[in-house]
């Protein structure tokens, strides 16, 4: 199969590049399971854009770098907030509905480290909105093909650049090649590394770990953001309470009652997701309790109804009803920061390979995203990549600038002699989703985490062992994956000698100046 351009992932970035590419040439999107399972369609607070009469791009520049601890790259954070109300207004054009004022305007919500109300929604289903919306248009677009169940493998690579994939149709286990003159990595971040996840399960890395076998440069993967309130029930895969519910004001308290945040941050329940969520980790450690509750039984009933449908119904379902009685909540791996590494063309090192969305390390969120800037960065970045794709595929590849935190680290390579006949996949990815939850989860220290890159340089080259001995699956590629992006979210943590934003070591309880401009680079050796 041949295509003038290959996209990897059906979420908003792979979506918003296929239908902004397609005027110019074949376009496929492949996808690894149905079209619509994404993080992008599970996306619930909504979209961040400076469209409100209070607002201005400066502002939400500014929010952005706060958020980002000292470590966002300015100049793409100006794309993001400039092109952000132009580029919501193209979802609207699409028929994006945003929920509205009685007198027409779009309702603006607000999220932590916001100074302004600047977060569009459709109640708490806001990604559920943005995926219908943008498949029906890609649906409606000449020349767009969707190949559904079918999972990337591998990066092509002739004489250093990108080709296409390889891929195995996941229904039959058929292994092809899809050839295109430029591919897009969309494939999101990798969530499922750790044990607690609000990700859905098709969040395993695989394009980052891809990019990184082919030797594209990798950024800031010690930088995973945990949000703060999931649902705590022993049956709910870690459903998110949405940061919209403190928004509009959730009170988050301790078992006995105590409203803790105020003693933490001047902005309680609104302060950005690092601070919030490292609070609550130490209230539990302090009390022993299990999680501690959100409470908005202060609101009208019906108002949370309407404001927040699919939460209501989902905590009803488990026993829980939130218009009566506080939430109980734990913070969970939600967004990886970091990735593979691009300009502000979504290019990356790797000739004809762009990256775009949660995959990509633009250098937007630096050391922690502000809420709902990520829906943004995936629409405002696949619009430039797309236009870069189609007028200029043919420019040498950008080069980051050079950072004082730069980790060689060759893929891994396989050190077992015995060939396996079969290997226990399931196993493997649960040993790596608990070793991480606890060994690199909110707070770090560097005994535990050269423990676990250590078991975990020992359990990847098993893996890698076992996957080139056996058909590829489903299950082994992820396995792999996961493996590989654990390995460079512990490399990245241990380079990292402070503390900033989302990474916290109890070694280096402090932020270095000296390293504010320095993003962790992982690169090929
Ligand atoms: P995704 O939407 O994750 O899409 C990835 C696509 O790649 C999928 O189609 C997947 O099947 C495909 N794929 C992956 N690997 C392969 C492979 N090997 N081969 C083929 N296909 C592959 N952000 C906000 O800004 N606002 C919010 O309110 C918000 N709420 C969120 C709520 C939840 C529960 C979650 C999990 C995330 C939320 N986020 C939110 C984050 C945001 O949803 C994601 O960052 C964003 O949707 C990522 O979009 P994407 O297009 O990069 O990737
Ligand atoms: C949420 O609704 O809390 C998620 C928002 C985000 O991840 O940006």
């Amino acid at each position: 199969m041949e295509y003038d351009f290959l996209v990897l992932g059906s979420g908003i970035a792979g979506l918003t590049f296929a239908i902004n590419a397609a005027p110019h040439g074949s376009v496929a999107i492949l996808t690894k399971k149905q079209r619509s399972e994404s993080n992008t369609n599970y996306a619930q607070g909504g979209i961040a854009a400076a469209i409100g009469a209070d607002d201005s791009w400066e502002l939400h520049l500014q929010d952005t770098l706060n958020a980002g601890a000292g470590l966002c790259d300015r100049e793409a954070v100006e794309v993001l907030v400039k092109n952000g109300p132009r580029m919501v207004r193209w979802l609207m054009e699409l028929g994006a509905q945003f929920d509205k004022n009685p007198d027409g305007s779009i309702a603006l919500g607000r999220e932590g480290g916001h100074s302004r109300n600047r977060i569009l929604h459709a109640a708490d289903h806001t990604g559920y909105e943005i995926e219908r919306t943008l498949l029906i248009a890609a649906r409606k677009t000449p020349h767009i093909t969707v190949l559904e169940h079918y999972q990337a493998l591998e990066l092509i690579l002739e004489n250093g650049v990108c080709a296409g994939v390889r891929v195995l149709d996941t229904l039959t286990g058929d292994l092809f090649e899809i050839r295109a003159k430029a591919t897009l990595l969309a494939t999101g971040g990798c969530g499922q590394v750790y044990l607690h996840t609000s990700n859905p399960p098709i969040a395993t890395g695989d394009g980052i770990a891809m990019a990184w076998r082919a030797g594209a440069t990798i950024g800031n993967m010690e930088f995973i953001q945990f949000h703060p309130t999931t649902l705590y029930h022993t049956d709910a895969p870690s459903f998110l309470i949405s940061e919209a519910v403190r928004g509009e004001g959730g009170i988050l308290r301790r078992r006995d009652g105590y409203r803790f945040m105020p003693d933490y941050d001047p902005r309680a329940e609104l302060a950005p997701r690092d601070i919030v969520a490292r609070a609550i980790d130490a209230e539990l450690k302090k009390t022993g309790d299990p999680c501690v509750f959100l409470d908005i039984t202060h609101l009208d009933p019906e108002f949370i109804k309407r404001r927040f449908p699919t939460i209501y119904h989902t905590c009803l379902q488990y026993g829980v009803d939130i218009t009566r009685e506080p939430i109980p909540v734990v913070p969970a791996a939600h967004y990886t920061c970091g990735g593979v590494w691009t300009d502000l063309d979504g290019r990356t090192t790797l000739p004809r390979l762009y990256a775009c969305g949660e995959v990509a390390y633009t250098g937007v969120h630096g050391a922690n995203r502000l809420a709902s800037n990520s829906l943004l960065e995936a629409l405002v970045f696949a619009e430039r990549a797309a236009l870069h794709a189609t007028t200029r595929l043919d420019e040498p590849p950008p080069k980051p600038k050079p950072s004082c935190i730069t980790v060689p680290l060759p893929p891994i390579e396989s050190t077992a002699t015995v060939k396996d006949h079969s290997y226990n996949w399931d196993a493997a990815r649960l040993q790596i989703r608990q070793m991480m939850q606890k060994k690199g989860g909110i707070v770090r220290t560097v005994a535990r985490l050269q423990e676990a890159r250590c078991e975990l340089e020992t359990l990847a080259a098993q893996i890698e062992a076992a996957y080139r001995n056996l058909p590829p699956t489903v299950e082994s590629c992820e396995a792999r994956n996961l493996a590989a992006c654990a390995l460079l979210i512990t490399h990245s943590a241990l380079a990292r000698k402070e503390s900033r934003g989302l990474h916290y070591v109890l070694d280096y309880p402090e932020t270095r100046a000296e390293f504010a401009a320095c993003p962790t680079l992982i690169t090929p050796s």
